[in-house]
């Protein structure tokens, strides 16, 4: 039975990736609400670029704002990269790393990830932490070795006053339309949740890959699903909106 007595709140988070205009976020801003829904947190990751814009344009209301990967150094001769201190003065307070576009695509690994992760906890950004097997991990029949190795060598060890998440996307999954059924989304979550209890890291655990307002109550009555991080459906403010507004839907029931 999931735990509903936490007080912190359900995670929804926007990964926009390598889309959007500042005209797009004027819309989403006119037609998203302007608060969460009780027991929800929105969170959009942009691109680095329409932060600030984001930011400012959506000053009234409770939305927060995230980069989508960071530099793990401080500063210096990186032309084309941005740091972690960069994005925070931007106005961000989330930072995803590890994106498996990123592993997979500019040959991030767990040790990288790792240190971006400690660069950006140092500026006080909460850095998501992605994880997740390919398809043949999964065929193959190893996927929590993998996803648990993965959360081994990337997560910073602890310190008090470090605030992180980890995102489960399992490769297959994203952008596919097809999310993992919730009996792959609960297996992985608890051996993630236990992983995390036993090492006394504590985080909230996002599960992502094609999660859409048809997914979502089922999804985020799970044990152990803390909040999603999405794409696609992320775009567009209606179906971003009744992601959260049905997840805290369901939520409320499962507290009666
Ligand atoms: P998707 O992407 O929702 O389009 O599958 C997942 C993500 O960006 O985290």
């Amino acid at each position: 039975m999931k735990d509903v007595t936490e007080s912190t709140p359900f995670l929804v988070i926007g990964n926009w990736k390598m889309n959007g205009t500042r005209a797009q976020l004027c819309e989403f801003a006119h037609s998203s609400a302007p608060q969460d829904p009780e027991g929800c947190k929105r969170v959009l990751c942009l691109p680095s670029v329409l932060l600030p814009h984001g930011v400012s344009t959506f000053s009234q209301t409770s939305i927060e704002f995230g980069g989508q990967n960071c530099h793990e150094s401080a500063s210096g001769a990186f032309t084309g990269e941005i740091s972690a201190s960069m994005l925070a003065d931007a106005g961000a307070k989330w930072v995803i790393l590890g994106y498996s576009e990123r592993r997979e695509g500019f040959g991030e690994t767990d040790a990288l990830v790792r240190s971006k992760a400690v660069t950006a906890l140092s500026v006080g950004l909460i850095p998501i932490i992605c994880i997740g097997e390919s398809l043949e991990d999964r065929d193959a029949g190893r996927h929590l070795g993998v996803i648990l190795a993965q959360l081994e060598a990337s997560t910073p060890l602890a310190e008090p006053g470090w605030l992180l998440a980890i995102a489960y996307e399992p490769i297959w999954a994203i952008g596919s339309g097809i999310s993992a059924s919730e009996d792959q989304v609960l297996e992985a979550h608890e051996a993630i949740a236990n992983w995390l209890r036993e090492n006394r890291q504590p985080a909230p655990v996002l599960y992502g890959g094609s999660v859409k307002p048809e997914t979502a109550a089922g999804l985020a009555s799970l044990d152990h699903v803390d909040g999603f991080l999405i794409g696609g459906a992320s775009l567009n403010p209606l179906s971003f909106d009744s992601i959260a507004d049905l997840s805290a839907a369901a939520l409320s029931s499962l507290r009666g």
